[in-house]
């Protein structure tokens, strides 16, 4: 266990320290670790199964064991595998991301450009397991992610429409999986110095023809005959003398199931027929190919009849179609097909075949013809994509190991291949392990052997001698052979060599190989034909066969030299194959590999479902468990020590955050700080070497909390970094509306004051030419002093009559302004009378009269002026009612109290004077005492002084009358100007200075003296006169504003 003192060190509580990771350590075991490297209990099976299910339901389908990737099968679309995933996955190192096929693919592509070593990724698993569907994956991902001009872009497309024809013509549906590969495949990508994918090779292992003529039940032939059959166009099958419909040919009812709900021949058929276009097949090529298809499903239905050794063909159709569709000629094609050629003593003969040989003949015919245009097309594919010699990625999409109920000479094929793959895994999963221990300087001493021994030796080189040697050689003799040679082999066991438990479980015709990935029973039968591959052995005694196409017309054919071959001895098909996996060794052993070892999670091919055992055996065949021992056998971890540091530095202060250094030095600051023990660690020269996972894991559970500190140190480090930017960028942006405001605000003041000295000096130089004729120079300011002037004027106008104030106006205006003022004035009166009620107009009118006859003559008249003048002095109740009926129906139009002073006398007597609209009537309490009639009044006199006296001089024509009447009123201006108006005598009201004469009646006079006095005293004087001296006129009278106001305007 890792020295938690260390990393409480850095992060100060032990026990919070433990809980978070205790913790993150259980959330981390929900999806398993990602490396297997990295369980804890790394010998066990359970263990190992029990991560794969967990990490398999979270649909977590990749994980490492160190370096090779185990993919499960998730049989539904992930959504990994979108652009978005490749760039994640691009240039990025290969244990910073999660798991996945993208980065194998891009570690190996780096490989290759970096260290200029050619790479190959070997991708096994068993049927279905999802080999075809990863190699397919990481094509993808080269033509995304690798730059490509527009001639690589050919090349990338010829590369990935390789794909769909290769599957049409060799994959095939069976029972394990729809799109099973019945071909082993190998594929170069090479990349020129770019690093753009410039061209490719394809090489073809051991495809399984005998699917051409037979299919177990629920599989079916290979795509290609249904996709014809279904896609093609009504023109196309007609020229090809086919059907719409599979049930009509042999070789595709075999299985009974034409029609798979997971394909659609259609669609891939049309697919496959662009991508024969996309990789350079010309027209005539395509015709050609399919002619060859046709003649296949033909060849099937061709049917024997006839009695045994007369077979005959009973049907002449397929025979029509068959030489027209290869160009040979029927006749010697229907001879070829029924019989056989012996050569008997140096002769040549024809023999007759019986009907099971007949078969047999048609079906190797078919066999082989498809066999050689699947070749054909691996060559022609190989020759559209240029290869010359650059570096090269190499995909090898191989069958996995096969164990059936009943295994032959195809699983014994297929299992010598995977052992021969299994041999060169271990070896160099070992070798680099080994190698980088010694690089590093490290000595680790493994704790297992690998007993990896040649079990197929001799084996096949018996098969051969047995299919060769003259005289009647079987497969039984095949396996006695093999029991003489071979028997002693711990490995190997027959019925005959087992012991009795074995022998139970064991057909006498069998032989069991002890494969690294468990024991196989392997049946006999049918391996010496399969080894000679039929056909040849029908050729070798059919010997009509290479007379059959001897002027072929077909090209095709013949360029394959189909039957050219047939003569000479070939090589055993187990041979053949042995020398192809020698040769495909050599390839893999000269490049640097990566694996992918895919898993099937179950037999249903259903999505979510994973079966222990089916898991378990696979495991176990796929020899994961040793690679995992081999990789655990030492160090479980180890990285570069640039990676190391880089990625764990922010745990120790001394490296964080970087460190300047050497790097080993800075890993062993960095681990001493963390605490690691000497036995949990070692120190290589570029790597460290951590033993056990747990190391690693509390180291990583402590980078996630430091992480989760950094950012949040981050974060605030940012967010002030970038509030602080914030506020720098809007103060720059507040400095410069500022400045630029500002800038505004001192042009616009310095372009007023520009004006105001502009109208200044203008103002100067006017005043200065004031008072020249109107010219440029004065005429502003003389403009200005009118409109200031007007201006003044409108601000000052006088608000009402009595308001006298005028501005003065410049000379210039002295005339407009009188016109105003006059103007202004008669608007002001215009509008003040406008307002006047018409009793107020009456009251003017007496007070103008008034002022026309007193104002200036009389002294008290001033005292009168702001007194109004009323309509009457003594209301109905003063005056008695029978004077009122004295005066029947003349109107009383005033009435006030006086006194009258006796002609004689000059008694002062109180009476009442009344006005109408005739006369002037003097009361006497109930009597009307004197009337006079406005026709008689002569004229009234009154003094100049402020007394009340007046006189009424009445006609002395008038014999009713005594004489003038001296009277005496309190309101002596009112009482005269009414008299004056109501008897229209305005003219004659005299005002005399001194002394008023009066008449008192038979031609007597009398005289009233004035005198001005104290108070107002009136009484007889001594020489008969009347005197009256009086007051001063009385300066405390309260005026009335407003008549005052309109009396002095007026
Ligand atoms: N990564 C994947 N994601 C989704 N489905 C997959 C994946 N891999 C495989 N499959 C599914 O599994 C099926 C079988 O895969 P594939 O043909 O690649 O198997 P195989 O290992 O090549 O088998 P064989 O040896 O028979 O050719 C595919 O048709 C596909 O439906
Ligand atoms: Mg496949």
């Amino acid at each position: 266990m890792l020295a938690l003192g260390g990393i409480t060190r850095i992060f100060g509580t032990f026990d919070g320290v433990r809980a978070m990771m205790e913790s993150a350590l259980t959330a981390r075991d929900r999806v398993g670790v990602q490396d297997f490297v990295l369980l804890e209990n790394f010998t066990s099976e359970a263990a190992f199964i029990e991560n794969l299910r967990k990490r398999f339901k979270e649909n977590l389908i990749y994980t490492y064991i160190g370096s090779v990737l185990v993919s499960v099968n998730p049989y539904k679309d992930l959504e990994i595998y979108t652009k978005n995933h490749m760039e994640r996955y691009r240039g990025v190192n290969f244990y910073e991301v999660s798991p996945h096929i993208y980065a194998v693919a891009d570690n190996s592509y780096r490989s290759m450009r970096t260290e200029r070593k050619d790479q190959c990724i070997l991708i096994s698993g068993e049927s279905g397991a999802g080999k075809t569907e990863a190699s397919k994956k990481i094509l993808q991902y080269y033509a995304f992610t690798c730059p490509a001009s527009e001639q690589v872009q050919t090349i990338k497309d010829r590369l990935l429409q390789s794909n769909p024809v290769l599957e049409a013509f060799g994959n095939a549906k069976t029972l394990r999986n729809d799109n099973s590969s019945r071909f082993g495949k190998y594929m170069d990508i090479q990349f020129d110095f770019k690093g753009a994918p410039v061209g490719g090779h394809i090489i073809n292992y051991l495809l399984e023809k005998s699917r051409v003529v037979h299919q177990n039940h629920g599989e079916r032939n290979f795509h290609i005959f249904y996709q014809l059959i279904e896609g093609g166009e009504e023109d196309l099958l007609r020229a090809l003398g086919l059907e719409r419909n599979p049930q009509q040919y042999q070789y595709l009812v075999k299985g009974n199931c034409p029609k798979v709900s997971s394909i659609n021949d259609r669609s891939d058929w049309k697919m496959v027929r662009k991508a024969l276009t996309v990789i350079g097949f010309n027209e005539d090529e395509v015709e050609e190919l399919l002619n060859i298809i046709a003649s296949v499903l033909h060849l099937g239905n061709v049917q024997y009849g006839g009695e045994e050794g007369n077979v005959c063909i009973t049907s002449d159709t397929q025979i029509k179609y068959l030489a027209r569709l290869l160009g040979v000629n029927g006749a010697v094609l229907t001879e070829a097909l029924t019989h056989k050629k012996i050569i008997a003593k140096g002769e040549e003969l024809m023999s007759p075949l019986n009907l099971e040989q007949a078969s047999s003949a048609r079906d190797a015919l078919s066999k082989a013809v498809y066999g050689r245009t699947f070749t054909w097309l691996v060559n022609k594919i190989n020759a559209s994509l240029t290869y010359t010699n650059y570096s090269v990625i190499g995909l090898l999409d191989i069958y996995g190991f096969e164990v059936f109920q009943h295994n032959s000479f195809e699983q014994f094929c297929i299992n010598y291949c995977n052992e021969k793959l299994q041999q060169l895994f271990i070896e160099l999963t070992l070798k680099s392990e080994q190698e980088e221990y010694e690089a590093e300087g490290i000595t680790v001493r493994h704790h297992f052997l690998l007993s990896l021994s040649e079990k197929f030796k001799g084996i096949i080189s018996i098969l051969d001698e047995e299919c060769l040697r003259p005289g009647d050689a079987s497969d039984l003799t095949f396996l006695e052979k093999l029991e003489d040679t071979v028997g002693g082999h711990a490995h190997f066991v027959t019925h005959k060599l087992a012991d009795a438990k074995t022998r139970k479980v064991m057909g006498r015709d069998e032989f069991r190989l002890l494969h690294y990935a468990g024991e196989v029973n392997y049946n006999v039968n049918g391996f010496l034909d399969k080894n000679n591959d039929l056909l040849f052995r029908n050729l070798k005694e059919v010997t009509s066969f290479p007379i059959l196409f001897p002027s072929s017309l077909h090209p095709f054919l013949t360029s394959f030299s189909l039957f050219s071959v047939c003569l000479c001895l070939p090589l055993q098909a187990a041979t053949q194959f042995k020398a192809s996996l020698a040769k495909l060794m050599e390839i893999l052993m000269s490049k640097e590999p990566s694996y992918i070892r895919c898993i099937k999670p179950n037999d249903s091919k259903q999505a979510g479902r994973f079966d222990e055992v089916l898991i378990r055996h696979q495991v176990k065949y796929l020899g994961l468990m040793e690679n995992l021992r081999v990789r655990r056998a030492g160090f479980a971890y180890r990285r570069r020590y640039e990676v190391f540091l880089q990625r764990y530095k922010s745990l120790c202060p001394d490296t964080w955050p970087n460190w300047q250094g050497k790097l080993a030095d800075g890993v062993a600051t960095l681990v001493k700080h963390l605490g690691y023990k000497p036995e949990e660690y070692k120190l290589g020269r570029s790597k460290i070497f951590i033993r056990f996972p747990k190391t690693l894991f509390a180291t990583e559970e402590a980078l996630e909390t430091r992480k989760h500190s950094l950012a949040t140190k981050l974060q605030a480090g940012w967010r002030g970094y970038s509030q602080k930017s914030k506020y720098q960028k809007l103060r720059t942006s507040a400095i410069a509306i500022q400045a630029w405001w500002r800038g505004i605000l001192a042009r616009r003041r310095a372009q007023r004051r520009r004006q105001a000295a502009d109208t200044i000096r203008r103002f100067i130089k006017g005043f200065i030419y004031r008072h020249r004729e109107r010219c440029p120079e004065n005429e502003y300011f003389l403009d200005y002093v009118r409109y200031s002037f007007l201006m003044k004027l409108h601000r000052n106008l006088p608000k009402n009559v009595l308001d006298k104030s005028w501005p003065t106006p410049p000379a210039a205006l002295a005339e407009a302004s009188e016109h105003l003022r006059k103007l202004c004035m008669q608007n002001m009166v215009w509008s003040y009378c406008k307002k006047i009620s018409p009793e107020w107009k009456h009251q003017m009118e007496q007070k103008m009269i008034a002022s026309e006859l007193f104002k200036d003559k009389k002294d008290n008249y001033p005292q009168s002026v702001p007194k109004l003048f009323v309509s009457t002095r003594l209301n109905g109740e003063d005056i008695n009612p029978k004077v009122v009926q004295a005066l029947g129906s003349e109107k009383m139009k005033y009435a006030v109290p006086v006194t009258k002073y006796d002609r004689k006398g000059y008694k002062a007597r109180p009476r009442q004077l009344l006005l109408t609209a005739n006369s002037a009537v003097i009361i006497e309490e109930t009597k009307l005492k004197q009337r006079i009639d406005y026709g008689a009044l002569k004229g009234i006199s009154v003094s100049s002084l402020s007394d009340g006296l007046f006189v009424l001089h009445v006609s002395s024509d008038d014999n009713k009358q005594k004489g003038d009447v001296v009277l005496q009123s309190d309101h002596v201006i009112e009482t005269l100007t009414k008299i004056a108006i109501c008897s229209d005598k305005i003219n004659s009201i005299n005002i005399n200075q001194g002394s008023i004469t009066f008449t008192v009646g038979q031609g007597k006079e009398g005289i009233i003296d004035f005198t001005p006095g104290s108070e107002l005293l009136v009484a007889k004087a001594k020489n008969g006169h009347l005197s009256c001296s009086q007051t001063a006129p009385n300066s405390s009278i309260v005026v009335q504003p407003l008549l005052l106001q309109t009396c002095v305007t007026l």
